[in-house]
């Protein structure tokens, strides 16, 4: 035999020099539920070990991670039903709290990256991303009030915009409307390829979110298609995005490899609620080994073409030292 692979399997310190991919807490966006109030901690059912936070809770938080070199957070509301309407008004309401969060949060930690989501469902009271009319979701009179919400986004000091409401056109508008507001240096993180997937159901319990009627195949992505993302990913990168994103991670590995071989831009991959909660409880039933699993599913999106992971495992991994 020539050829024996096994020869550079031999030693941890072979193994180190031939090591392909390596993944470090900088490379990850811890996700947070914010909640009005003050000293809420409620665990999401669906989710454990993720909670609904109240803005001194998320303070802490964020102080926790910052030294573990976990410095990049998205933020989602968890706004009451009284505050929903039709159009979402309150997404840009100087009063919303979501908005003081962030203020707070950039105040006392202007060093880490904090992106938004923009998306109409945490304040439509048809839980929808976009305007519904009739049962249908209208596209091009979303836009507004979608780019209203990114400006106010900025102007609350949010570091990267996250448009995840998958309305055409709207990295154009958010970007035009960011740059007349003067928020040049604001960058958008775009849910390119953002599929209808049964796997954002913790998520959608966490924020109470789900839509009241049908389902979100009008706007999200066919999970039978691939090529499709990619005229996504042009789309957007015409558009203006600093960065794009596949979601979920796990079950669409292959098309954040499609999206690494064609752009140039970088790639985020959004590990979901529902990929995060089945490892965890294939880990609390004893069949999986969560300090190994969990690092090892993290290390498969990066090695898929992810620079960026979005994953509320972030925090458990940044504990575990840079394991990769
Ligand atoms: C809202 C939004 C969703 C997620 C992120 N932003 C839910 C949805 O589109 O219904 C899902 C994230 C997750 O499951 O972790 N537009």
């Amino acid at each position: 035999m020539l050829r024996r692979p096994r020869r550079n399997r031999r030693s941890a310190a072979i193994r180190g020099l031939v090591q392909e991919q390596h993944l470090t807490a900088g490379h990850l966006v811890q996700p947070l539920f914010l909640v009005q109030g003050t000293q809420v901690r409620e665990e999401i059912p669906s989710l454990p070990n993720t909670f609904r936070l109240s803005i001194d809770e998320i303070l802490k938080e964020v102080e926790e991670c910052m030294p573990l070199g976990l410095r990049s957070f998205m933020m989602f509301p968890a706004v009451p039903e009284h505050l929903k309407d039709k159009t979402a008004t309150y997404s840009y309401d100087p009063q919303n709290f979501y908005l003081s969060a962030a203020a707070q949060i950039k105040q006392q930690f202007p060093e880490c990256c904090l992106i938004s989501d923009v998306a109409m469902d945490p304040y439509s009271s048809d839980g929808h991303d976009g305007i519904v009319e009739d049962g249908q979701i209208l596209n091009d009179e979303s836009l507004p009030i979608l780019a209203r919400m990114a400006v106010a986004q900025a102007e609350a000091g949010f570091d990267v915009i996250g448009p995840s409401d998958m309305m055409d056109g709207r990295v154009r508008a958010i970007r035009e409307a960011l740059d007349d507001a003067g928020h040049t240096n604001t960058g958008i993180m775009s849910y390119t390829a953002k599929y209808a997937s049964a796997f954002y159901g913790p998520f959608r319990d966490a924020l109470d979110s789900a839509p009241k009627a049908g389902d979100k195949k009008t706007y999200q992505m066919d999970p039978s298609n691939r090529r499709e993302a990619l005229i996504e990913g042009e789309l957007d990168t015409e558009e203006g995005a600093d960065f794009l994103m596949v979601k979920p991670a796990i079950h669409y590995l292959d098309v954040i490899r499609e999206l690494k071989s064609n752009f140039e831009l970088p790639i985020a991959a959004y590990h979901v609620s529902g990929e995060c909660a089945m490892l965890q409880a294939a880990c609390r039933n004893g069949w999986l080994d969560y300090e190994k699993a969990m690092p090892e599913a993290l290390l498969s999106i990066r090695r898929a073409g992810a620079d960026v992971i979005i994953t509320y495992f972030a925090k458990d991994f940044a504990r575990l030292g840079n394991f990769f």
